[in-house]
């Protein structure tokens, strides 16, 4: 299958590239490199040892998008392209509707125009708001959400089911990710955040490498086992295989359908930073400080229906995704730089 890869030189986009590419599917990426790095591509073309369709592109732009979809006629488009951080989107919403809407409804009218059928969109556990019980199941209500990025992939997910209803021959599926870490087992792609990094995984493996002094965990005093919040954790490689089974799933079936992905356990701060140190053999210098705003103490997956569905499960260790993501950390320190 051809398959088009908006935002695919992104941390999960490369990672999908490499597991589709690998089980025999065309791959084209588009991306502006708003957030990413231009030597992904060559870090990808190396593990798979063959060339890449790429195209510089703002899909939000849709005089730049038109003539893509036009000559690359893809199968099947997996929707990544989008802003993703909770405390910038706070700063600044307009950016972040802006960038995410705009590319997702570019992306829609541009398929109409080329007769594209199939979509595959990365949406986000922050989806279910804070008011469901645990774990979250796809039926429950969405909503809720406690910063625009979450309201975003809210609204995205409300447009896609809309156009999906409008267009029978539409097949729409909605990947709800948990908390993707680790790296491909090469070291030769991992996450490389621009700047501070937001998330756990990548700052325990920048204090890891010398790159942070220490790392700050927000809260030990939640209602939970030893009062650090707790997360499914999903290595990318898992992750990326979801996307696989969610593309052939869509070749078969039309309309619109929800599918969570995650391991269904969770691990607190404290277990990862356990977890990591074993894995590493390298001591994570670590402080309490105050709650961040917006988290949850806990919450995980139920998973049921991809593994139903789609034949869909996370196989691989909180071993494994601390083993991949030093592997890459220390192969690069400074990332793509
Ligand atoms: P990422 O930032 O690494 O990748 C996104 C890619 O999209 C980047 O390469 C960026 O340059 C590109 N992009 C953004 N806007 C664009 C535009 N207008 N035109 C062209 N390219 C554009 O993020 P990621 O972690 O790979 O996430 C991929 C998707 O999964 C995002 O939609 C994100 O919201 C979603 N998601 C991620 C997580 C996570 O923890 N990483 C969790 C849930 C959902
Ligand atoms: N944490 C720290 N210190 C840090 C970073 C994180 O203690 O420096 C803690 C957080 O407080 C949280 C846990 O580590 O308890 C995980 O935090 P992350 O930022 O790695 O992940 P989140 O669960 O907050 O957010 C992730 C994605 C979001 C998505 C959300 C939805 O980053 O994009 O899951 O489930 F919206």
């Amino acid at each position: 299958m051809k398959i088009l890869l908006a935002g695919g030189a992104g941390y999960i986009g490369s990672h999908t590239a490499v597991e589709l590419a690998q089980k025999g599917h065309e791959i084209i990426i588009v991306d502006n490199y708003s957030n990413s790095s231009k030597k992904v591509i060559d870090r990808i073309e190396k593990i798979i040892s063959r060339p890449l369709e790429v195209f510089e592109a703002d899909i939000k732009d849709k005089e730049s998008m038109q003539p893509i979809m036009k000559e690359t006629k893809p199968d099947c488009i997996i929707h990544l392209a989008g802003l993703k951080a909770v405390g910038e989107s706070i700063e600044n919403p307009v950016e972040y509707y802006r960038n995410n809407i705009d590319t997702t409804l570019t992306l829609l009218e541009c398929m109409k125009e080329s007769s594209v059928k199939r979509i595959v969109f990365s949406s986000s556990a922050t989806v279910y708001g804070e008011e469901n019980p645990i774990p979250y199941v796809e039926t429950m209500k969405k909503g809720n959400c406690s910063n625009p990025y979450g309201w975003t992939k809210y609204m995205m997910e409300q447009i896609l089911e809309d156009a999906a209803c409008a267009d029978k021959e539409l097949s729409v599926v909605i990947l709800r990710y948990f908390n993707p870490i680790g790296a491909h087992i090469s070291g030769e792609i991992g996450e490389d955040p621009q700047g501070v990094p937001n998330n756990l995984m990548p700052y325990i493996a920048q204090t890891a490498v010398g790159r942070r002094e220490h790392l700050t965990i927000f809260g030990n005093d939640y209602p939970t086992k030893d009062g650090t919040c707790r997360r499914d954790y999903i290595h990318v490689m898992d992750l990326a295989n979801g996307h696989l089974k969610a593309v052939e799933y869509a070749e078969n079936n039309k309309g619109f359908d929800v599918f969570n992905l995650g391991t269904g356990e969770p691990y607190s701060v404290l277990e990862m930073i356990n977890a990591f140190e074993k894995a590493s053999g390298v001591k994570i210098k670590y402080e309490f400080g105050n709650r961040r705003a917006g988290d949850l103490p806990e919450y995980w997956a139920d998973s049921k229906k991809a593994q139903e569905i789609l034949g869909w499960k996370a196989v691989r260790t909180i071993e494994d995704m601390c083993r991949d993501t030093w592997n890459w950390q220390k192969n690069n320190p400074v990332g793509y730089a």
